[in-house]
């Protein structure tokens, strides 16, 4: 190259586009100085940080839950083109916006400006909780909406109101969007309702329309949705891209650069030799390796402008697709030629990575350079080596581009830093075989992945693609292999890896069961995960699944284009779309009350205008803290210190309890039992345990630093730490439980034990445990106030026991110490004492600093420090009679508590409750409540029941299994009559006719057709063969306290009314009971004004604890009601007061009387328009019990462990229902939560005992396509019930415990797998069928218990039969 190239080339570089960073935010024009940028700002930050526009929530910044989801629009000038689509604003880099335009949540439409169609009906289908989820759901939905429409490929004109959308698109609109509290039926109802083939009857209940009602009424009632406007793209944006008006500027000044040409990207690099330098495309890979985001780069450079890059080219040789063309774009080019069905297949296959929000920023090349730097888990490359793709290489410098095969390059040492990978050419592909005619000859190819979400949004416990050529060979009357390529990934290798030794061996091979036994064999050695890999076997099982679907469809001749009948493939589809039915009773006779009304906030919800703790804006001069937590279990504190004892950028200070002022003590929580520390001080007792408090001048900043503090631990002269519960057993390592909380027995153990005919001695059951997963991390903002007072917003459920947690902690009276709640993102208990010391380190670093202080947990940080549920381990013996029916019972249950108190000594009576939902005859209940050197665990939705109400069932199973009795007989057997009840529960029980159970029961029958849909189940098992089915129902008793309760309501002059309760708005609809309450009890008043015009007027105001005291929790599902009735006192108080008031009134004007002028009379007479009581509940209202069903029926694919959950009926005593739109929403959604801690979540943790599932990419919970697809709720009305809340029941935590059905249902599924197996094996007695099916069942667990070679056993036993052996 000449000198004079060079400079050209090196002038060319600098020519950097503009140096201003130009976009909109909802139509805001926003201008930076791009060298005032830090270039690893990500979107979320600026957007929350910089602008008012809070809709964008941090639940995971990993892309893992789609909180942060917003609309990114681009403008192509030269086509007057605009695109939307989503991205993952946490991953998002700031100066990769340039000249784009945001639309958030609060941009698609608000309060002011009005709310759009899309947060309307999320509001109308009752599809927001604790809303934290919502703005992101709303704008992903917005998106499918808008992309459905600008699709060509849509003939059928939608109705009015309603978009091109299909039902089906809208089940995948939010697929890649997390909900804890939902279930997501009522989001994808709402979604469905803008599908123009959705028919409005088959959606759920909603505040729209009434099931059976007019069709047309219906639709006019649903908010207008316009198809043809476009996404509006702002003016002033499109003319300044027209303009480019590009200034010339030195890129040294910037950090940021986006070249055009490959010579400029040179220049670039030139400029800068060190090894800082970082090229850019999507910026998705930060989500998975999050230690990215923390180093510092001096430049990053955008390669997403580079035109070799974005190419797209398809000729006779093949598909040539740009590194940087997303993995969104690829799915749409590979599907054009829509008859290559392999470009197809890859394009399916692709449908699955991540999520649409991840895949339309993520690009081919970036997800490429994962795998091939840093061994990345990647399904691309695995279908891509399948497909015998090729890649074009570029090393800067040479201007040389190099073309290698994919598996060659993934085995090339890591790619330079520097170096391009520039595109990938997937080739046509076409018959080896010469002369071969085309009809015999045929070219296969299919990919396969496991994971645990079927639409994506989880890595997959092994991917592969395989493509083969084969033909029908006459001669052996089969099919024969000319030539096969085996690529299989993501099980725990350096990258994705061909079975050579296994396609050597099939080459010229006809397919039979004999050869697919020994490829199987030979299989078995090459694909073995790493050493560490989780789940090793269930991984290679895969592999051998895999290979047989794909060559064992071949196995007789002729089928080569479906499925072979022989092997039973046919029933390998996926299921139908989801569908719900609900059948709810609405009452009038306390109107509001009792309507289906929508949520308080919903709307603001959806809009993303509703104010959690973290979108109050920081005062001034606030700084952040995060917390610095032990990794060992047992050890001395030698020092905390930073790496390199360097003070990192924006510290300020490290907070530990030697900063605990005078007269404060070093606690993290009061209000239950023993107070737990704060902060460790010499000795941390379990990893997770929190040693200190790191404050500094961001978020950011302090997430980073914390990383770089290094703690040094000393175990000299320390006792092993326990890690088990036999270790705490046998040293004795025990919480105390209170006598009052000790568990009592029922009736004559040794009576019951000798009256049983048969006995199970010694069985063992372990259960393990489950994080919150609240979509709103741990979060408070402390500041401080005048004469050593402090101001407090915390996201918790507890606000009395923070204040008290933080007065103590200070040292200061509780009267300097206010907390304000006002709404939380999800607690489930999570934030009940977990929240206190988050509240409390804030406010004693604010107290050091004499500054505000706030924190934000991240994900990692509040998934290891909080705990979550009881891990137990139950030893029981059991007696019972020949038909089943259970004379005794007796359970040792050890209960881990972790390294302190916390609410464990509670457990035991949770348990034994739920577990007491069957007549066990005689009951002798021991549990130990051991401390270990673990991290501390609390109270997660139905704390102690939903353990007890399984075990039960497991203990049922067993008996049924052991005297061979159909399970469900066992089940009715054992149900309690009302005296047994009696027995069991004292006077919790009630009176006879509350005792509803039975009735559920035998309705259940016919709700879900269970008797007839049994004897289908039997018959498809009898005719599938890798598929198995299992249906059962099972019973869930719960018995909850209500508490005493304060409650204010006050009247305004204009006759608005303040309604204050100490219950916190955490999802559960506790606004919305209190709200209809108060509107029912004024408008006993009987003025002109009715009670649902009172409803408009009443607002649930924030908790504040120097406002309102005595606050308690928010917690054990009765806070609704007890605060309901708490503002119903009030409001019988102030109606008493009006009444005298409103008679003169009526009497002077000798007519009706309007509420706002009988409030500005009682004014005028100074009437106290504020009244505060207390409800306390009396001796028959205190305890009471819940009842409910559910019957879920399931289908295991034995091949690779998937559940699915074909349908789930619920029928849920909820008295006279408040609110039946809001107990629908509680009941859905803790069957949810509840089916994620039967089926999916894994909370694990290493031998050290710090939990090692700490992000979206290993905790998964229950996403839209892993729910019911049909789902069905009845709320029994069962009328009047004198002790409680105008008759109204519980609902937020007993229906978890109805999740049970579903794993029972495997348990069967696996059985008839099992009893397959047994047919296939010599040993006819040889399979165990009473095995306890472990907690959460995953589909590695069914897997195995399905047998992992299961396939083998399956072949060998084909083999034998033909030759007759
Ligand atoms: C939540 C989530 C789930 C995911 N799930 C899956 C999954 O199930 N299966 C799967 O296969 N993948 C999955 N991925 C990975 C995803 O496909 C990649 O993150 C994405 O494709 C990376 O592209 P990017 O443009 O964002 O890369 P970037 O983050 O911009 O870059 C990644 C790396 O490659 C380098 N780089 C990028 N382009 C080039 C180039 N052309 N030449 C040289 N170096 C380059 C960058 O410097 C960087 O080091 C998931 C990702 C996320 C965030
Ligand atoms: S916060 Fe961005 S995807 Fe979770
Ligand atoms: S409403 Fe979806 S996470 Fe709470």
């Amino acid at each position: 190259m000449g000198e004079k190239k060079v400079i050209e080339e090196k002038e060319e570089a600098m020519k950097i586009k503009k140096t201003p960073l130009v976009f909109a935010v909802n139509g805001e024009r926003f201008e930076l100085d791009l060298s005032s940028v830090d270039p690893s700002t990500t979107l979320i930050d600026f957007l929350r940080n910089k602008t008012p526009f809070k809709s964008v929530k941090l639940g995971c910044g990993e892309g893992g839950c789609g909180a942060c989801v917003v609309l990114l629009s681009k403008y192509d000038p030269l086509l007057d083109k605009v695109d939307d689509y989503t991205v993952s604003s946490c991953l998002t880099l700031l100066c990769s916006i340039d000249g784009c335009s945001i639309t958030t949540s609060e941009g698609l439409g608000n309060s002011r400006a009005g709310f759009h169609a899309v947060h309307e009906r999320i509001a109308g289908f009752h599809a927001t909780q604790c809303g934290f989820c919502t703005p992101g759901m709303s704008v992903s939905m917005f998106s499918a909406l808008s992309n459905a429409d600008k699709s060509s490929s849509h003939d059928l004109p939608p109705r009015n109101g309603s978009s091109n959308l299909t039902a089906a698109e809208a089940e995948k609109a939010v697929s890649g969007n997390l909900c804890r509290c939902t279930g997501y039926r009522p989001l994808v109802d709402a979604c469905k309702s803008f599908a123009k083939d959705a028919d409005i009857e088959d959606l759920g209940f909603n505040s729209f329309c009434k099931k059976g009602g007019d069709r047309d009424e219906a639709l006019k009632n649903l908010p207008c949705y316009d198809h043809t406007k476009p996404t509006t793209f702002p003016e002033f944006l499109k003319k300044e891209l027209k303009m480019d008006m590009s200034l010339e500027s030195d890129p040294r000044k910037y950090r940021w650069s986006s070249p055009g040409s490959i010579s400029e990207l040179q220049g670039l690099l030139q400029l800068d030799n060190s090894m800082y330098v970082k090229l850019v495309a999507g910026n998705t890979s930060t989500g998975y390796y999050k230690e990215e985001k923390e180093r510092k780069y001096s430049r990053f450079i955008d390669i997403r402008r580079l035109p070799e890059l974005t190419v797209v080219r398809r000729d006779e040789k093949g598909v040539e697709l740009g590194a940087a063309v997303t993995i969104s774009k690829a799915i749409e080019v590979l599907r054009e030629k829509e008859n290559v069905s392999m470009l197809a297949k890859l394009a399916n296959h692709m449908e699955k990575i991540a999520s649409r929000f991840v895949r339309n920023t993520g690009t081919l090349g970036g997800n490429i350079m994962m795998a091939q730097r840093k061994q990345f888990p990647s399904d691309l490359t695995t279908i891509l080596v399948a497909a015998r793709a090729t890649v074009k290489i570029m090393s800067i410098g040479s201007n040389v581009q190099e073309q290698f095969t994919l598996e060659e390059f993934l085995q090339q040492p890591p790619l330079e830093a520097k170096s391009l990978l520039v595109s990938l050419v997937i080739p046509s592909w076409r018959p080896l075989k010469n002369g071969s005619s085309s009809s015999d000859t045929h070219l296969l190819f299919e990919t396969y992945r496991a994971a645990p979400r079927p639409l994506g949004n989880a890595l997959a416990f092994l991917n592969a693609a395989f493509s083969a050529e084969v033909s029908l060979n006459a001669t052996h009357d089969g099919v024969v292999v000319n030539d096969c390529l085996l690529a299989f990934g993501a099980y725990g290798t350096k990258h994705a890896h061909r079975a050579r030794k296994v396609e050597d061996f099939l080459v010229g091979k006809v397919i039979s069961d004999e050869v697919l036994m020994e490829a199987i064999g030979l299989l078995k050695d090459e694909i073995v995960p790493d050493k560490g890999t989780l789940n090793p076997g269930y991984r290679s099982s895969l592999a051998v699944t895999f290979l047989f679907e794909f060559f064992g469809s071949l196995t007789t001749n002729g089928l080569l284009n479906g499925c072979s009948k022989e092997n039973g493939f046919e029933s390998l589809k996926r299921e139908a779309m989801l569908s719900s039915a609900q059948q709810i009773v609405e009452t009038q006779e306390h109107s509001p009350v009792g309507k289906g009304i929508v949520k308080a906030g919903a709307k603001l919800q959806a809009s993303g205008e509703a104010v959690y703790v973290d979108d109050i804006p920081s005062p001034e001069n606030c700084l952040y803290g995060a917390f610095i937590y032990s990794t060992m279990p047992l050890a001395r504190i030698k020092s905390i210190r930073f790496k390199e004892n360097r003070v990192p950028e924006g510290v300020l200070g490290i907070v530990t309890y030697k900063d605990i002022p005078k007269g404060g003590q070093n606690v993290g929580n009061k209000g239950f039992f023993a107070s737990d520390l704060l902060f460790a001080e010499e000795i941390t007792h379990g990893a997770g345990e929190i040693i200190a408090f790191l404050v500094a001048e961001s978020q950011k900043l302090a997430d980073i630093a914390v990383n770089l503090v290094v703690i040094d631990y000393d175990t000299e002269g320390l006792e092993p730490p326990i890690l088990s519960l036999e270790e705490a057993v046998e040293k004795s390592s025990l919480f105390e439980i209170p006598p009052f909380l000790k568990s009592k027995p029922v009736g004559d153990i040794t009576k019951g034990m000798a009256e049983a005919e048969h006995k199970i001695l010694g069985s063992k059951i372990s259960l393990g445990s489950q994080y919150f997963f609240y979509m709103e991390t741990q979060t408070a903002l402390a500041v401080p106030d005048e004469d050593n007072c402090m101001l407090v917003y915390s996201s918790t459920q507890a606000p009395e026991y923070v204040h008290r947690t933080i007065a103590g902690c200070l040292g200061v009276p509780e009267h300097n110490v206010r907390v304000i709640t006002r709404r939380v993102g999800g607690g489930f208990g999570g934030k009940v004492m977990k929240s206190m010391p988050v509240a409390a380190a804030c406010a004693l670093a604010a107290t050091k600093m004499q500054r505000p202080v706030r924190t934000y947990v991240n994900r990692k940080t509040d998934m290891i420090t909080t705990g979550g549920r009881h891990p137990m381990k139950i030893t029981y013996s059991v007696g019972f009679k020949s038909n089943g029916k259970v004379t005794a019972l007796d359970l040792e249950l050890l209960l881990d508590a972790g390294l302190s108190e916390d609410i464990s000594p509670l457990m035991p009576s949770g348990i034994q409750g739920a577990l007491m939902k069957y007549d066990w005859g005689a009951l002798s209940f021991n549990v130990k409540v051991c401390k270990t050197n673990t991290v501390s665990r609390t109270a997660v939705r139905a704390p102690g029941d939903v353990q007890g109400s399984y075990i039960a069932e497991a203990i049922i199973e067993k008996v049924a299994s052991y005297l061979s009795i159909d399970v469900d007989e066992i089940r009715k057997v054992n149900l309690h009559a009302y005296e047994s009840l009696k027995l069991f529960y004292n006077k919790k029980a009630g009176e006879a006719t509350e005792y509803t159970l039975p009735q559920l029961w035998e309705k259940l029958d016919k709700f879900s057709g269970f008797s007839q849909r049994r004897k289908v189940v039997d018959e498809f098992n009898a005719s599938s063969k890798w598929r198995k089915r299992g249906i059962s129902r099972v019973p869930a008793v719960y018995g909850v306290s209500m508490r005493l309760t304060p409650g204010r309501v006050s009247v305004l002059s204009d006759g608005s009314i303040v309604v204050e309760v100490p219950g916190i708005e955490i999802g559960q609809g506790l606004w919305t009971k209190v709200k209809q309450m108060a509107a029912f009890s004024l408008g006993l008043i009987h003025c002109s004004t009715t009670s649902d015009e009172l409803l408009e007027k009443i607002r649930v105001i924030q908790t504040d604890t120097l406002s309102m005291v005595q606050g308690s929790v928010t917690g054990g599902s009765t806070t609704s009601e007890a605060s309901s009735e708490a503002v119903r006192i009030c409001c019988d108080g102030l109606v008493e007061r009006l009444l005298p008031v409103k008679a003169a009134l009526e009497e002077k004007t000798g007519g009706p009387v309007s509420w706002d002028s009988l409030i500005s009379q009682a004014y005028m007479q100074s009437v106290n328009m504020s009244v505060s009581n207390t409800y306390s509940p009396d001796l028959y209202s205190t305890q009471y019990l819940n009842y409910g069903v559910a019957a879920s029926e399931v289908e295991v694919n034995i091949l690779t462990g998937e559940t699915t959950v074909l349908r789930t009926d619920i029928i849920y005593d909820c008295g006279k229902s408040l609110n039946p739109a809001v107990d629908l929403g509680q009941i859905e959604g803790a069957f949810v939560q509840g089916l994620g801690f039967f089926m999916l979540e894994e909370y694990l943790m290493n031998s050290d005992g710090l939990i090692v599932t700490d992000s979206t990419w290993t905790y998964k919970i229950p996403t839209v396509d892993t729910i019911p697809r049909q789902f069905n709720v009845e709320i029994l009305n069962s009328g009047h019930h004198k002790n409680r809340v105008l008759s109204s029941k519980a609902s937020g935590e007993p229906p978890l415990l109805l999740a049970a059905s579903v794993h029972c249902a495997v348990r069967a599924a696996v059985k008839e797998a099992n009893k397959q197996i047994q047919t296939w094996s010599n040993n006819q007695q040889g399979v165990d069928m009473s095995f306890d099916l472990p907690v959460p069942a995953t589909m590695a667990v069914v897997k195995e218990f399905c047998g992992l070679n299961v396939v083998e056993k399956y072949l060998d036993w084909k083999i034998k039969q033909r030759k007759n052996i």
